[in-house]
């Protein structure tokens, strides 16, 4: 697809040999859940190098110096339920003071349109970086949903990570907030008519969760 502002995709070899391991109908749900959280963890490492840092003292068993630290509650993840649940660990695996917030949605197998369940987001996120994670960007829908729930609760800094992104939802999602940062592990190509990604890896909730 063509190469958009705000568009990050991680094309690199280690994240290309999990994601085709991801993708196989045979991986069983533990080894599926281990992936989502290693590639997870592949994409916090470059999507976090701007988070806000401070100068602290450390006293080392040589000398006094002084030291970068992350900001406290500098950021906020915002899995969307049931399968963003999947990548919380990868985040915290390399960022354990990332708080929590939980989005639900469900798109409705028809009309493929979101539905909100539950909402619960800490309190002072609005000045927190806010990544929203979701597996899978299909229509971009449930993307576009959760985003527009941040911006009216007052966050100002989102951004979004996905494992697997169809370019229909990564242009929606860039067409409606193009200053939203999307970071994307790996790009398909297309959507079938019942709105799964192909080739895709099938219903990420059903994998993660053994449901179906
Ligand atoms: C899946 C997936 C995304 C959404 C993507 O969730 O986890 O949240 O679909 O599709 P979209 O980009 O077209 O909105 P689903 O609604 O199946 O819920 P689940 O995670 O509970 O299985
Ligand atoms: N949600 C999924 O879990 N998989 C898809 O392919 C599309 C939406």
């Amino acid at each position: 697809m063509e190469q958009l502002e705000n568009v990050t995709i991680f094309d690199h070899p280690i994240i290309r040999h999990k994601v085709a391991i991801l993708r196989d109908q045979n991986t069983s749900m533990k080894v599926f859940r281990e992936l989502a959280e290693e590639i997870t963890t592949l994409m916090v490492y470059e999507a976090f190098r701007d988070v806000k840092i401070k100068k602290v003292m450390v006293q080392t068993p040589l000398e006094l110096t002084e030291q970068e630290m992350v900001v406290d509650h500098s950021v906020t993840i915002v899995p969307i339920l049931r399968a963003g649940l999947g990548m919380v660990n990868g985040v915290h695996s390399l960022f354990p003071t990332a708080r929590v917030g939980h989005i639900g949605l469900y798109r409705d197998e028809e009309t493929l349109e979101p539905h909100e369940y539950y909402c619960k987001l800490p309190d002072g996120i609005e000045d927190s970086v806010v990544f929203l994670l979701d597996p899978m960007l299909a229509t971009g829908g449930s993307a576009i949903d959760a985003i527009t729930l941040l911006k009216k609760r007052g966050c100002k800094d989102i951004r979004c990570m996905h494992i697997i992104g169809a370019p229909e939802g990564i242009k929606a999602v860039h067409e409606k907030y193009p200053e939203v940062p999307i970071y994307v592990s790996t790009v398909d190509r297309e959507l079938n008519a019942n709105g799964y990604i192909l080739p895709g890896l099938g219903d990420a909730g059903d994998r993660l969760f053994g449901t179906k």
